[in-house]
């Protein structure tokens, strides 16, 4: 199942995460308004897909400035990135795809506009096609560090959904399966919106791959009752530190971990990592509709007008995770160091 496709005919095809799993419909992107509301309403969603769908849109963008110079088209491609960027502020792949488009029109030695569009693309494609490599070099030095039968926990969707294919947090997994580790996974719901129930498990039954779900609150009696092993979740920033913005809930299921003296990997490509912040506190987190809270299934589960409070994402001290699983290698503390060694 591909996450989005280039079709070249000149449009994005993006498959509607919000369906899923009842229903695999992909949506026509033609224009980049369409890829920004895919990405608010997480028809796209995860950290590198928003960042490879965000970079299609930017071509959509481009392609219909009627601009006569490079000067004009790179302001009119800025002003559109600027809009791609307020879609979802957490993650910073977003940011990134942007930057690297954007540089690619600046550094590039030709004025004709049209070539400069053909420019566009090719670096859209290569985002793309880069993610995937990513991940399958995080899946490589991730699963050495999975001993044969381990059963492990994951929260939200980084897989194959979450990226441009293979995942990361579960790439890993996917590697240590394909490694022949006879590992299993609990994928907890994940509140509001059960990426982990709709998507995770969805992704690892389709793999043959032994899932258990449980609801969010379950996470930790399974680690009292011994069920589990490890923890292994994606990420959407890191900062200079190696604090992690991930899916809410995770920095629980880190301090559940340290408590029952449990490994809390994080897997990520470099594009996640924000060497420009210092730590955690300065990461915007996105707020998202109270309905998300309030409903179940479109269905109004709260008292009508109840006070919500809806963060997206929260964040994980460093001093919480064992190790960050990149595509450049295994990153251990002391962060602030090493991932600056890494980076450069
Ligand atoms: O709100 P979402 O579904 O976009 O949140 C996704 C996550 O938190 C993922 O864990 C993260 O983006 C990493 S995806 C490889």
């Amino acid at each position: 199942m591909e996450t989005m496709r280039w079709l070249e005919e000149g449009y994005l095809e993006l498959l509607d995460q919000s369906k899923l799993p009842l229903e695999v419909t992909y949506l026509k992107c033609k224009d980049y308004l369409d890829v920004a509301d895919a990405i608010r309403r997480l028809a796209v969603r995860g950290a590198p897909a928003i960042g490879a769908a965000a970079a299609y849109g930017l071509v959509l963008g481009a392609s219909k400035l009627q601009a006569l110079s490079k000067e004009v088209l790179i302001s009119g491609v800025e002003a559109t990135a600027k809009e791609l960027m307020a879609t979802r502020p957490t993650a910073v792949n977003l940011r990134w795809a942007m930057d690297r488009l954007l540089n690619r029109l600046r550094l590039a030695e030709t004025d004709n506009v049209s070539e400069l569009k053909s420019a566009l693309l090719a670096e859209a494609k290569l985002i793309y096609q880069k993610d995937l490599d990513n991940n399958r070099k995080i899946g490589e030095y991730g699963q050495a560090l999975i001993p044969a039968g381990a059963r492990i926990l994951t929260h939200c969707n980084a897989g194959a959904l979450a990226t441009a294919g293979f995942g990361t947090a579960l790439g890993v997994i996917r590697a240590a399966h394909e490694a022949g580790k006879n590992v299993s996974v609990y994928a907890d719901e994940t509140r509001p919106l059960l990426q982990g129930a709709r998507l995770t498990t969805w992704e690892m039954l389709h793999d043959n791959i032994p899932v258990t779900l449980i609801t969010d609150n379950m996470a930790g009696y399974s680690m009292a009752c011994g069920r589990v092993d490890l923890i292994i979740v994606g990420a959407d920033r890191i900062t200079a530190n190696g604090d992690t913005a991930n899916k809410i809930g995770t920095y629980s299921l880190a301090i559940l971990a340290q408590a029952h003296h449990l490994p809390f990997y994080v897997a990520a490509p470099v594009s996640t990592v924000d060497l420009s912040l210092a730590s955690g506190a300065e990461i915007p987190i996105e707020e998202r509709e109270s309905t998300e809270v309030t409903h179940f299934n479109g269905h109004l589960v709260a008292p009508a007008g109840v006070k919500v409070w809806n963060p997206a994402f929260d964040v994980t001290p460093n001093r919480l995770i064992t190790a960050i699983i990149t595509e450049l290698g295994v990153i251990g503390q002391p962060y602030s160091k090493n991932l600056q060694a890494v980076m450069s």
